[in-house]
């Protein structure tokens, strides 16, 4: 049996205004598995994201592979758990490509030259090895969601959690995004509207509605007909 990479109990969040988010919340996924977390606006998809690397704390049970969500093992589940916000502005706020994809590392104190290889290995994989020295604020949009990207793999999470990430993409910046994230062999969980990038990417998804899960079931079967109804 595959080992569980997210196991999620009795998760309840409300935010400080009473806002209730997130409503007994119960969700395993296995090592190595995608799933897709769909569901109207409002729904909590990003809340429910916000918490699988302790960004934000509900009430209930949260466990990331072999740790217990905590404050001892958050460090630990934040290297494991690289988390791509939904807005690259949230996520690049370096001069360059290259300091803004080595802060991670750099932050784990790694030896430069591992540094190195891993902003290598991740911009490469994005798609955008030559972007090193190239201002982050000007990329295009397209490239800021790739390098977005690579700032979380170049930390080599196991785990990869992205919020909306075809979101305001041309069909061309679309495309390069869902062929990149199916080549990318890890656990994933992907927020998103965009059902057709979730069928090609997922192999199950989970729909939330009012912060709990109505439904889950594999893809791509019935999920075209879920908005329609
Ligand atoms: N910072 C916040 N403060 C108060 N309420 C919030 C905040 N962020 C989101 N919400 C509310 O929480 C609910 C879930 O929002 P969110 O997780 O952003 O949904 P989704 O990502 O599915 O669109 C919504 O009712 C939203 O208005
Ligand atoms: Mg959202």
């Amino acid at each position: 049996m595959a080992k569980k990479a997210v196991e999620i109990r009795n998760l309840n969040y409300t935010y400080p205004d009473g806002t209730k988010a997130l409503r007994d919340i119960n969700l395993d996924i296995l090592a190595g598995e995608s799933v897709g977390i769909i569901g109207p606006n409002g729904a909590g998809k990003t809340t429910f994201l916000l918490h699988l690397n302790g960004i934000l704390k509900g009430e209930g049970f949260i466990k990331i592979l072999d740790f217990e969500m905590n404050g001892k093992n958050l460090a630990q589940i934040r290297n494991e758990v690289g988390l791509v916000f939904q807005d690259p502005e949230n996520q690049l706020f370096m001069p360059t490509v290259f300091d803004d994809v080595s802060f991670g590392p750099v932050n784990m104190m790694l030896p430069s030259a591992e540094i190195q290889a891993s902003v290598n290995e991740a911009l490469k994989e994005v798609g955008m090895p030559d972007s090193m020295k190239r201002s982050s604020h000007h990329l295009s949009f397209g490239e800021k969601k790739r390098v977005s990207i690579a700032t979380v793999l170049s930390m080599r999470p196991q785990i990869l959690v992205l919020d909306e990430p075809t979101s305001n993409l041309d069909p061309k910046g679309r495309r390069n995004i869902i062929k990149l994230l199916k080549g990318i062999d890890k656990t994933k969980v992907i927020a998103s509207h965009d059902l057709e990038m979730i069928s090609k990417i997922c192999s199950r998804y989970v729909f939330l509605e009012r912060g709990t899960i109505v439904r889950s079931d594999s893809t791509p079967e019935n999920l075209a007909n879920l908005f329609s109804g």
